[in-house]
């Protein structure tokens, strides 16, 4: 059974106490203590009127043992008495998707069990457990008391995340907002994570709080600096109703499949990454071989083929390969999926940029294929303009040296304003706008985004300066200092 057991390091569990500002003697309530380590943390700090609950009997056994003067619950969390009050919560709640939550049935949990509950009233179907144990902890708070939870910021990008968000600002501020990177916890390192430090209020005030980027590492957590959160963009249109993605070829082994020394009648273009691009157009590329063989093959690349199959079957590796070999599969044929439409590399280094595959050749899976449903060119516009930069940059993984990771989840959840809405005169200069930054490979980002801002819920002035801070706060990060756009 799935109980979301993922424990915290012990360097990020001092800095969670650290944050907590209630007296010594205030109540503190940890709900599902794992193996201890905020109690641990805690009492180092100097709190002693601790209560901690666990549902896992174990777990619940190996703390006591630990600590028999400490107020322990082997129990279920979400039950708890609804008229306890505590001073401050300090918690890394489950993770626990909500298709998985009525696998604990056992013990007393399921959906609609919980749902039936009152305070989770305002949270949607799709809610994560982690999501319950923030509403439940907060509602258990006296007024001013305070949380500090450490979570992963997945809510940020889903629907259901929106609806979770809105309750938990209505029972309390965010005074701190930090999102921490490293290897937090003891088991997988996990998505990006975020430590939030509320405080409890009937009327919260709507702080407009900074975001926070904090790293673990030498046994050390060290914040780093912190930017204005301008919050989420609200815009009318899916990225499904305007498009659709794919990733990049992936070979299975890029020295057997790229520039392979055969004639060039059996390779095709293929474009690796996003060095080999320059501008906004994959005209000019760079570009690589990749081995496909369209029609027989000629001698040379039959016999490198055969030394290919030797050393993969001597080898064993690369597995998938060796596999197709030992089932008497064509081993060597790949199928890379249609490059003709708008391709995004995954990694950003300084800005963003979408990128015209006019030529249609294949591209490697460090891209991701956009196909526009709608006119290509308005699609380009709507992807190159700081609206959608903000978007991703905001969603996007840090990975330190300045680098920002995309998901094609990330992609998939952009949204646009409506282009049946458009004058089609914006329109026709939103495409000639494309036209010109693919044709000379200048950035027209920024005027995109102005004949896009009479259409976007922000003014062009604040989605640049909300973009622009992120974007600067990710580049200092690496060391790089902001440049131009
Ligand atoms: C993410 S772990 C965190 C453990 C510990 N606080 C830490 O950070 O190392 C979540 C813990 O919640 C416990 N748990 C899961 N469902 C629970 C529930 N309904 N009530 C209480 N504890 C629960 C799990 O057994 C697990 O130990």
């Amino acid at each position: 059974m799935d109980l979301g057991q993922v424990f915290t390091d012990n360097a990020v569990a001092d800095f969670m106490a650290s944050l907590l500002s209630v007296r010594p003697s205030a109540r503190i309530l940890d709900p599902c203590f794992g193996k201890g380590v905020f109690i641990d943390a805690c009492l180092r700090r100097g709190y002693k009127n601790i209560t901690g609950c666990e549902i896992d009997p174990a777990l619940y056994s190996y703390v006591e043992k630990k600590y028999p003067g400490i107020d322990l619950i082997c129990g279920d969390f979400l039950k708890a008495d609804p008229a306890l009050r505590y001073d401050a919560v300090i918690m890394n709640p489950p993770y626990i998707r909500q298709e998985k939550i009525d696998d604990l049935k056992p013990l007393g949990i399921t959906k609609s069990s919980v749902s039936k509950d009152p305070v989770f009233g305002g949270l949607p179907g799709a809610a994560n457990m982690y999501m319950y144990f923030i509403v439940k902890a907060l509602s258990l708070l006296e007024q001013g008391g305070e949380m500090v939870a450490i979570f992963p910021v997945s809510w940020q990008n889903a629907k259901s995340g929106r609806e979770f968000e809105k309750l938990m600002r209505s029972l309390g501020d965010v005074e701190r907002h930090i999102r921490i990177s490293g290897k937090i916890f003891e088991t997988a390192e996990m998505v990006e994570v975020v430590i939030l430090k509320m405080r409890r209020s009937d009327s919260p005030g709507g702080l407009r709080e900074n975001i926070e980027y904090a790293r673990l590492a030498g046994g050390r957590v060290t914040v780093s600096h912190s930017v204005p959160d301008e919050g989420g963009l609200d815009m009318p249109v899916e990225f499904s109703i305007y498009a659709d993605i794919r990733r990049g070829l992936t070979t299975g082994c890029n020295g057997i499949f790229i520039n392979p020394p055969v004639p060039e009648s059996d390779t095709v273009p293929i474009i690796s990454g996003p060095k080999c691009v320059t501008g906004y157009s994959t005209e000019n590329a760079a570009k690589d071989r990749l081995l496909k063989i369209t029609g027989s093959a000629s001698e040379e690349t039959t016999a490198y083929l055969t030394s290919c199959a030797e050393s993969i079957k001597d080898q064993k590796r690369p597995r998938t390969l060796y596999d197709k070999i030992a089932a008497g599969k064509k081993w060597y044929e790949l199928q890379p999926p249609d490059g003709a439409g708008i391709i995004f590399s995954y990694f950003v280094r300084s800005g963003m940029k979408f990128i015209m595959n006019a030529s249609g050749d294949a591209v490697r899976d460090n891209f991701y294929i956009i196909y526009p449903k709608i006119d290509r060119l308005l699609m380009f516009a709507l992807l190159n303009n700081y609206y959608t930069y903000y978007q991703l940059e905001r969603c996007g993984k840090r990975h330190g040296a300045g680098l920002l990771k995309l998901q094609r989840y990330d992609l998939e959840q952009l949204c646009f304003p409506d282009i049946s809405g458009f004058k089609e005169d914006d329109k026709k200069t939103l495409i000639k706008l494309s036209k010109k930054m693919i044709s000379t490979g200048k950035n027209m980002s920024e005027e995109i985004t102005g004949a896009i801002s009479g259409y976007a819920p922000w003014s062009f002035e604040r989605i640049s300066g909300a973009y622009k801070n992120l974007r600067k706060s990710r580049l200092e990060e690496g060391g790089y200092g902001a440049e131009s756009r």
